[in-house]
C-alpha cells in the first residue's frame, strides 16, 4: 500500500504546550487546524494549579483561536504539594479540568513547584482515584545520581511500580514514553493506564542531538534515546495496542533561549505535527494504523467522544521554514529548512 493521499477521523493532541500571552497567539493556530482539541500542560510561570487558573487560562485561549475554530482545548492543573483533595473534588466537577500533571521538582521546563515526595500527596492521589481524573505523569527521577538516559527507566522501576501497587485503580498517562521499558510496563498495565508518544521519538534516535555539532533544537525532556528504543516505540505506536496514543509535546521556546550556553529543553511540532507521525507511520508500511493511535486511543482513554470530521493528507513534500514567528521573537521548529513528505490538505 503506497496511497498519495489518505482521509481519516480529525485527531487529538493529548499533550501540548500552548504557553500564553503573544507565543500562544502565535502557536495556536497550527493545532487548531489540524486538531480538533488537545490536553493542554499547565507548566506556565506562575504554574496553573487551581480551578479557577485553569478556566482563566482556558479563556484566553479560547480568545486567541482564529475565527470560526471549532478547536476545543482541555485543561489540567498543575500538581504541587499545596493541592488538596478538595482541589481535586472541585477538578473533577469543573467539566473543564480533565486531568491532572504530575512533574517530580525540577525534572524539566517550570517544574520546580512539582512534588519533591510523591508520599506527599496520596491524599490527593487517594481522591483522584475516586473520581477518576486521570494523573499525567513527567516519568524521570531526578536522582542527580541517575544517569539522565537512565532517569524513565529507573522512573518506571523505583517510582511507577510503586504507585500503580499503592492506587491500583487511578488513571494514568505516562506522557511522551522515550524507551523500550516504559513501552512494555504500559503495555502490560490494565486498560487506564496510557501513554503518549512524541513524533520526535518516533522519527529521531539520540545521534539527532550530536550529528555534525551539538544540535540544540534537537534537546528535549525526555532526551531522545537509543535507536532500539525508538524503534520499541515505533512498535508500540503502530501496532494497534490502545495503550498508546497521539501527544506532541510540541513546546516553543525562542530560538535564543534554544542556541544558548544553557538551552532550554523542547521541540515544538505543531505546523507540521500529524504530518510526522504520517511520515513514521508510512517508514513501517503502517499508515493504515495511523487512525486509532492518533483520532481513537486517547479520547476513549479520556472518556470523551471520537471526532465525526476528517482530515486529507497529501504524499506532497514541503520545505519547512527556518523560523517561524513565536509572536514577536523567531522560533525554530521541527525539521528547519528540511521537507517533510507529508502535505495537509
Ligand atoms: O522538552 C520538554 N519541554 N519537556 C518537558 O517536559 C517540558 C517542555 C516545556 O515545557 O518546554
Ligand atoms: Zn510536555
Amino acid at each position: 500500500m503506497n496511497p498519495t493521499q489518505i482521509t481519516f477521523t480529525r485527531p487529538d493532541d493529548w499533550h501540548l504546550h500552548l504557553r500564553d500571552g503573544a507565543m500562544l497567539a502565535a502557536v495556536l493556530p497550527d493545532t487548531a487546524r489540524r486538531f480538533a482539541r488537545a490536553i493542554v500542560m499547565p507548566n506556565l510561570k506562575p504554574p496553573v494549579a487551581t480551578v479557577a487558573q485553569a478556566r482563566a487560562y482556558r479563556e484566553r485561549i479560547l480568545a486567541a483561536l482564529p475565527e470560526g475554530s471549532n478547536f476545543t482545548p482541555l485543561m489540567t492543573l498543575y500538581l504541587t504539594e499545596a493541592t488538596t483533595p478538595a482541589d481535586i473534588i472541585e477538578a473533577a466537577n469543573s467539566g473543564l479540568v480533565h486531568a491532572v500533571k504530575y512533574y517530580p521538582a525540577g525534572a524539566t521546563t517550570n517544574a520546580a513547584q512539582g512534588v519533591g515526595e510523591l508520599r506527599r500527596v496520596f491524599p490527593v492521589l487517594e481522591e483522584m482515584q475516586k473520581q477518576g481524573l486521570p494523573l499525567l505523569m513527567h516519568g524521570e527521577v531526578t536522582d542527580p545520581d541517575v544517569d539522565v538516559f537512565d532517569r524513565e527507566p529507573v522512573f518506571v522501576e523505583r517510582e511507577l511500580s510503586q504507585l500503580r501497587r499503592s492506587f491500583p485503580e487511578l488513571r494514568m498517562v505516562l506522557e511522551h514514553i522515550t524507551t523500550a521499558e516504559a513501552a512494555a510496563f504500559v503495555r502490560e498495565s490494565p486498560a487506564h493506564v496510557g501513554a503518549t508518544i512524541t513524533p520526535q521519538h518516533l522519527l529521531l534516535n539520540r545521534n539527532a542531538i550530536f550529528v555534525g555539532g551539538l544540535q540544540p533544537h534537537h534537546y528535549c525532556l525526555p532526551v531522545l534515546k537509543r535507536e532500539r528504543h525508538r524503534q520499541a516505540l515505533v512498535q508500540a505506536a503502530t501496532c494497534g495496542d490502545p495503550h498508546f496514543f497521539l501527544g506532541t509535546d510540541s513546546a516553543p521556546h525562542p530560538k535564543h533561549a534554544k542556541e544558548s550556553a544553557c538551552g532550554c529543553a523542547g521541540i515544538f511540532s505543531s505546523h507540521a505535527a500529524i504530518e510526522l507521525y504520517a511520515e513514521a507511520f508510512d517508514a513501517v508500511g503502517a499508515l493504515d494504523k495511523l487512525e486509532a493511535f492518533a483520532s481513537f486511543h486517547g479520547a476513549d482513554f479520556y472518556r470523551l467522544p471520537r471526532n465525526t470530521d476528517t482530515i486529507t493528507l497529501l504524499r506532497e513534500p514541503w520545505q519547512v521554514p527556518d523560523e517561524v514567528d513565536f509572536g514577536g521573537t523567531p522560533g525554530v521548529p521541527m525539521r528547519a529548512g528540511s521537507h517533510v513528505h507529508w502535505r495537509l490538505r
